[in-house]
């Protein structure tokens, strides 16, 4: 996944740096209409007459509500916290992941309906795959996804919780755990839907498959279940995909918004290493590596990536709904969103409301944040080696070779002020300038996941998805409620989907419920889910499934 990309720009950095900081494209000649918000309508299964009752007990009955506190209290209690040094190989200690046998145990003895229609395939070792076989093997398979494994709790500030984080509280109104939010709701949510639809006597046409990684939130280096699946059943076999993410429910400039993420920007990890001659600190040069590698901070942190506001990026759509609805957004921001697609001043404006006015820059560019640094190991030694670590999320207008070209370009002053040699090491090293006696400089790309292909948002497959996400709000949950706009969005995370590209085009990052994950206190103190939301996820997985079900695309 890491290794490979899509083209190689080292030829051309080496030809110079002819790096343009603004961005400048050309907008189509004609001055076309403003876009519109592109609008869904609810969608729910022909047969929705024979599961209403079963709908109801799971969002109303006291016992369905009951038992269901009882299943994700027993999955907070049975840990599953993953390190970013745990062993790479599992196989090598078997006993350190057990904690991941104890939790596959635990979902067997909670859901024998599924485990009785279900095969499971254990990929490499805690990777779950059910396969629940459909009549028609000619359909593609629908997956569904969610993370085992969870982040771990700080000592610090562990008192700081108001619930044990390993006990899941509940208070008559939310469950409180490590976890619970990000994303064990999910993952038993989605195995209580099968199992009452298993209950309620259906039994698919369509193949469902269950994947569930076990090391999500540390990268996903031991995750072979998109590898698996992709060796059984070949590339673009899926129909679907769905998997944690996105904002559910969230009011947005007074426009009530569900935004599933359609893409996810990409990932970089990059390293900046300088070497320069040691010697003793009585007879000290004017600069040594760490004041020239201070220097070159200064400049990564002065110049930022530049912005886009283009269809590319999945966001565009979301801003041009809340532009359309919104009874409080300034009306010329307004204009000028809705004709950002064509007019390139207005362009402008709808770049510099999202990342200044309303701070969501990493929305509209690439970001990078400054996170390690290390050199020098003595106070009377000047230092020979120093190394920063530079994390950069990419826009879906760039690739990983032109942010890597932009940081390169961002640090060449001071590699010229200092006379330094430069390298660049992306999947194979190469030189830039030759090397110096005063210093040498390698940029090194670590790791790097390119933004995520776009999830089409026209067609069957995203009308069934985002009319479900209406059926069940304004149906179900709020009866005869309206007004919910339901835009897709760009993740700015990554998620275990993104070893999936290859099975399906169509790849939604969704967790339906109540809050927007930060509300949650995802990954921090106190993390909750409201009892009420977990109810919605269920009954959305439960609808999704029946009308996926029932379509021949
Ligand atoms: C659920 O019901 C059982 C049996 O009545 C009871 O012991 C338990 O406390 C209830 N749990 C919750 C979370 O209400
Ligand atoms: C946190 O405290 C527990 C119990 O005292 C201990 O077992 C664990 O190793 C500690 N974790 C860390 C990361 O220090
Ligand atoms: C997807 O397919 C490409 C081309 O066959 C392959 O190189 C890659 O490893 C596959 N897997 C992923 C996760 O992209
Ligand atoms: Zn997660």
């Amino acid at each position: 996944m890491m290794q490979s990309f899509e083209t190689r720009i080292v030829g051309f950095i080496v030809v110079g740096f002819f790096i343009v900081f603004s961005v400048f494209w050309s907008f189509p000649e004609e001055s076309g209409a403003a876009v519109k918000c592109p609008e869904t309508k609810p969608h729910r299964p022909s047969n929705f007459d024979s599961h209403k009752a079963t709908l109801s007990k799971i969002l109303h009955s006291k016992e369905f509500r009951n038992a269901s506190v009882m299943k994700l209290q027993a999955a907070i209690r049975t840990r599953t916290e993953v390190y970013d040094d745990d062993p790479i190989s599992v196989e090598e200690d078997l006993t350190y992941w057990s904690k991941f046998e104890k939790f596959e145990q635990l979902l067997k003895s909670t859901f024998p309906l599924f485990y009785s229609k279900t095969t499971l395939h254990k990929v490499n070792y805690h990777g779950l795959v059910y396969i629940w076989e459909g009549s028609d093997l000619y359909l593609k398979p629908l997956v569904l996804m969610a993370h085992q494994d969870t982040v771990p709790v700080s000592n610090i500030t562990l008192s700081q919780w108001e619930h044990d984080p390993f006990s899941g509280d509940y208070d008559g109104e939310n469950v409180y755990g490590r976890g619970i939010a990000d994303c064990k709701d999910q993952l038993i949510g989605l195995l209580e839907a099968a199992e009452e639809l298993i209950n309620n006597g259906f039994s698919p046409r369509r193949t469902i498959i269950y994947s569930f990684g076990f090391d999500e939130e540390v990268g996903g280096p031991r995750n072979k279940n998109a590898e698996w699946l992709e060796a059984k059943y070949g590339k673009d076999s899926m129909y679907a995909i769905l998997d944690e993410g996105g904002v559910n429910l969230d009011t947005i400039q007074g426009v009530k918004m569900s935004v599933p993420g359609t893409a996810e920007k990409g990932y970089m990890d990059l390293k900046i290493i300088l070497e320069t001659p040691g010697g003793h600190s009585s007879i000290p040069p004017k600069h040594t590596s760490i004041g020239m590698i201070g220097e070159m901070i200064v400049e990564l942190e002065r110049t930022e990536f530049p912005t886009y506001f283009t269809e590319k990026n999945p966001a565009f759509w979301e801003y041009v709904c809340v532009a359309e609805h919104s009874p409080d957004m300034d009306s010329s921001v307004k204009k000028s969103i809705l004709s950002a697609g064509h007019n390139q001043k207005a362009n402008e404006v709808a770049r510099k409301y999202i990342d200044v006015d309303l701070g969501k820059g990493f929305v509209v560019k690439s970001t990078r944040a400054l996170d390690i640094i290390t050199g020098g190991v003595k106070a009377n030694a000047l230092p020979e080696y120093v190394e920063l670590t530079v994390n950069v999320r990419i826009a879906m207008e760039e690739t990983v070779d032109t942010v890597t070209r932009r940081v390169l370009a961002t640090i060449e002053p001071v590699i010229d002020r200092y006379h330094l040699g430069l390298a660049l090491d992306l999947d194979g090293r190469q030189e830039i300038k030759p090397r110096k006696p005063a210093g040498n400089c390698l940029v090194k790309v670590v790791q790097a996941v390119p933004p995520a292909p776009l999830t089409p948002t026209r067609g069957n497959h995203w009308n069934i998805f985002a009319g479900t996400i209406h059926h069940v709000y304004e149906d179900l949950v709020a009866p005869d409620s309206t007004g919910l706009i339901v835009a897709p969005g760009i993740g700015s995370g990554n998620t275990d989907t993104k070893y999936y590209w290859n099975l399906t085009e169509h790849i939604y990052r969704y967790r339906p419920g109540l809050l927007p994950g930060v509300y949650s206190k995802e990954h921090g103190i106190n993390e909750y889910i409201p009892m009420d939301s977990h109810l919605h996820l269920i009954a959305f997985y439960y609808e999704y499934i029946l009308s996926v079900d029932e379509t021949d695309d």
